[in-house]
């Protein structure tokens, strides 16, 4: 198990410092425009929270049970399902419900194996069919894993969604689940309870995950989507621009000095975009005071 996960570490790192290269070379030197607004205490004290829960799907959670992101102001959430080893991609995450957050919550799990961002094939951007926008397009690998449970778990939320019809619905994820996260979101859209003020998105470290017009397609919701993205965390940088890759907006930036500001455009060169090309992987691995590997071990 251990050996598994620290050869998927040691090949995800290897590709992330090939990966580290292309980006610099791909992108100019940013210069900082100071067009920042800061963020209200409110939403950091949900970012906050909400880190917790997208932790918890690296865990096989139990009953609740998963080591420190499961204590704390998490406690008492009740599992619904928890889903991991799907087939044929290896998706993971779970439903829960917290009472007094009251909130129906969806947390996806990132992936330690960087191979799926960077194989040639899964760069392919496959339509999104779902999209307003004719031309919008996502990471086809990304697509693949949120396919293998997006039919029983959209239902299953749908179904809780009615039940509770004064919760709220948050979904989030760390990496790779952020994009996972965004679309269940947007398969949760036209639900008819649902609208701005009760489905939420919170995203950690989340790559860019399809093109322009996917970005202009999540943008124009009028859902909120906090993407957030800590200091110089590299994978809110892949796959490079050069592939047609483009983050939406707005982007919530915890910059060097740990002020959390909100940069109102995508790819606004005054947030994140201002650490190329000095990218880190260890600033993906910790948002807030969550270290996402080792969250679910520590007690
Ligand atoms: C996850 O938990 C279940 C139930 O306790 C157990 O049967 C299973 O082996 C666990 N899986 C892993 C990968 O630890
Ligand atoms: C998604 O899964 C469905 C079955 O649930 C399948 O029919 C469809 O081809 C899959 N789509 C993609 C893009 O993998
Ligand atoms: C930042 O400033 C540069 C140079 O003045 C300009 O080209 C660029 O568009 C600005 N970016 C933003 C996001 O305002
Ligand atoms: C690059 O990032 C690291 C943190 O990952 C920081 O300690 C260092 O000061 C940065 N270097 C430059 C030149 O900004």
């Amino acid at each position: 198990m251990f050996k598994k996960i620290f050869n998927r570490i040691f090949i995800g790192l290897t590709t992330l410092l090939l990966f580290t290269i292309m980006v610099s070379e791909a992108s100019p030197i940013r210069r900082n425009n100071n067009t920042q607004t800061p963020v209200t205490d409110d939403d950091i004290r949900e970012f906050k929270l909400w880190v917790k829960f997208a932790s918890a799907a690296y865990c096989n959670v139990t009953d609740w049970n998963c080591g420190k992101a499961c204590l704390g102001e998490t406690a008492g959430t009740r599992l619904i399902k928890f889903f991991s080893n799907t087939v044929p991609r290896d998706n993971n995450g779970y439903v829960a419900i917290n009472d007094k957050e009251k909130s129906i919550i969806v947390g996806y799990r990132g992936t330690a194996d960087v191979k799926s961002f960077v194989s040639d094939t899964e760069f392919f951007q496959t339509p999104f069919v779902n999209s307003k926008f004719k031309d919008a397009k996502v990471h086809s690998g990304f697509f693949a894993t949120y396919n293998d449970t997006r039919e029983e778990i959209t239902k299953l939320l749908k179904d809780l969604i009615k039940k509770n019809p004064d919760y709220k619905v948050i979904s989030t994820g760390h990496s790779l689940g952020g994009s996972l996260a965004v679309f269940q979101t947007l398969d949760l859209i036209d639900t008819p309870e649902l609208n701005p003020s009760n489905l939420i998105t919170y995203t950690y470290g989340e790559p860019r995950t399809g093109n322009q017009d996917f970005a202009k397609f999540v943008q124009s919701t009028g859902f909120k989507f906090f993407r957030i993205v800590n200091r110089n965390d590299i994978i809110p940088h892949l796959p490079p621009q050069s592939f047609k890759y483009n983050q939406y907006g707005p982007e919530f930036w915890v910059d060097p000095e740990k002020n959390i500001v909100e940069c109102s455009t995508a790819e606004d060169e005054t947030c994140s975009n201002s650490q190329v090309p000095n990218l880190s992987i260890i600033s993906h691995a910790n948002y807030f005071d969550t270290a996402f590997l080792l969250t679910c071990l520590a007690k």
